[in-house]
């Protein structure tokens, strides 16, 4: 049944990602515009029960649009995990007039969510991370950003690399998921592209392939490996010992998650941030807000959570295609 809400809370969880600021600042601006109160709430569910709670007005997102990280924090929670944690969660926000609530995170958020939705919360969520492993959605805020942070830093690797001679494994984020390697092994026109839902650990057919590439003229290698594969150092070490070709790894790390939110992440992360308040503001709850299909959507956070999905094959051939 649709419960009319008064006043909503905003809380960033899980891994930051850039455009999250787009977010919170469309959460606001929008739940003001109809009318609504909205608290902001700091270091995500932490905060939550800790009563890191603010005021927000148009004001508090004024100048945020453009820039990384989340002017909420964001902290991991493992109280909120058990349900006497989620129970004082709901009624905390009880406590505060909190009604309504858009959760930007992941899928582990999501759950959440969905805890918190059961216990009378409207709650909406918005996807973010880089790691664009969110089954129900096409994007998700953040990954546009980090995979041109990454694909830039590769290049600067690349030119080493050529200069040098030398074969180079380049670690990326993604937690279990390859799609920023997928799309900088693209982008970057990688040798090779380890990725944790593909890989079968096959390091001979890796090295072959390094052997081959010297033979047909190849100046540098360069190897997107994925953080779910991981071992780049040491991966890098066995392939310089069997190719006797000076390979180096580098591992991007926490670059990917900062800096200035590409135009992409700054639209798409405003209209979701758009569409999250105004389902509140429709008495919905439970729900995510997701693209699909070249679409902004909503669906069923239990179901969401329910949904596969893997690396599109057909990509995945190409990128091998275009690396020969
Ligand atoms: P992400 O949201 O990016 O997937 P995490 O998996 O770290 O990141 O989840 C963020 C937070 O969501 C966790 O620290 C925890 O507070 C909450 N959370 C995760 N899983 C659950 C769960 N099953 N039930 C309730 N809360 C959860
Ligand atoms: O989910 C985003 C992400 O950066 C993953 O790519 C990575 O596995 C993880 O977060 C790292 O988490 P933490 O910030 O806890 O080190």
């Amino acid at each position: 049944m649709a419960k009319q809400v008064k006043t909503i809370g905003v809380l960033t969880s899980g891994g930051d990602a850039p455009g999250m600021n787009a977010a919170i600042r469309a959460v606001v601006r929008t739940a003001i515009q109809k009318g609504l109160g909205v608290k902001g709430i700091m270091r995500g569910y932490a905060g939550l029960l800790q009563e890191e709670i603010i005021d927000m007005n148009s004001r508090s997102v004024s100048d945020i649009i453009h820039r990384g990280g989340t002017i909420l924090y964001t902290a991991r929670c493992m109280e909120f995990v058990t349900a006497e944690g989620q129970e004082k969660g709901a009624e905390i926000c009880r406590k505060h007039g909190i009604d309504g609530l858009v959760v930007i995170g992941g899928d582990g958020s999501f759950r959440g969510a969905g805890k918190l939705a059961a216990l009378g919360i409207n709650t909406i969520g918005v996807p973010g991370t880089i790691d664009l492993d969110i089954a129900c959605t096409d994007y998700s805020i953040g990954f546009d950003t980090a995979v041109n942070t990454a694909m830039e830093a590769i290049d600067k690797v690349r030119d080493t690399s050529t200069s040098h001679e030398r074969c180079s494994i380049i670690e990326v984020m993604g937690r279990n998921a390859g799609y920023i390697a997928l799309w900088c092994g693209i982008a970057n026109g990688a040798e090779d592209i380890l990725l944790p839902e593909r890989y079968d650990g096959d390091e001979q057919q890796l090295i072959n392939r390094i052997i081959d590439n010297r033979k047909r003229g190849k100046k540098h290698n360069i190897i997107i490996n994925a953080e779910g594969i991981g071992h780049s150092t040491s991966m890098a070490r066995r392939i310089e010992a069997a190719t006797g070709v000076e390979t180096r790894a580098t591992i991007l790390g926490y670059m990917q998650r900062g800096g200035m939110p590409t135009c992409k992440d700054r639209v798409y992360a405003s209209i979701m941030g758009a569409k999250a308040a105004e389902l509140l503001y429709e008495g919905r709850s439970n729900r995510i807000v997701a693209y699909k299909n070249g679409e902004y959507v909503d669906f069923d956070i239990q179901e969401a959570l329910q949904m596969k999905k893997d690396i599109p094959e057909d990509q995945f051939e190409i990128s091998k295609m275009l690396s020969r």
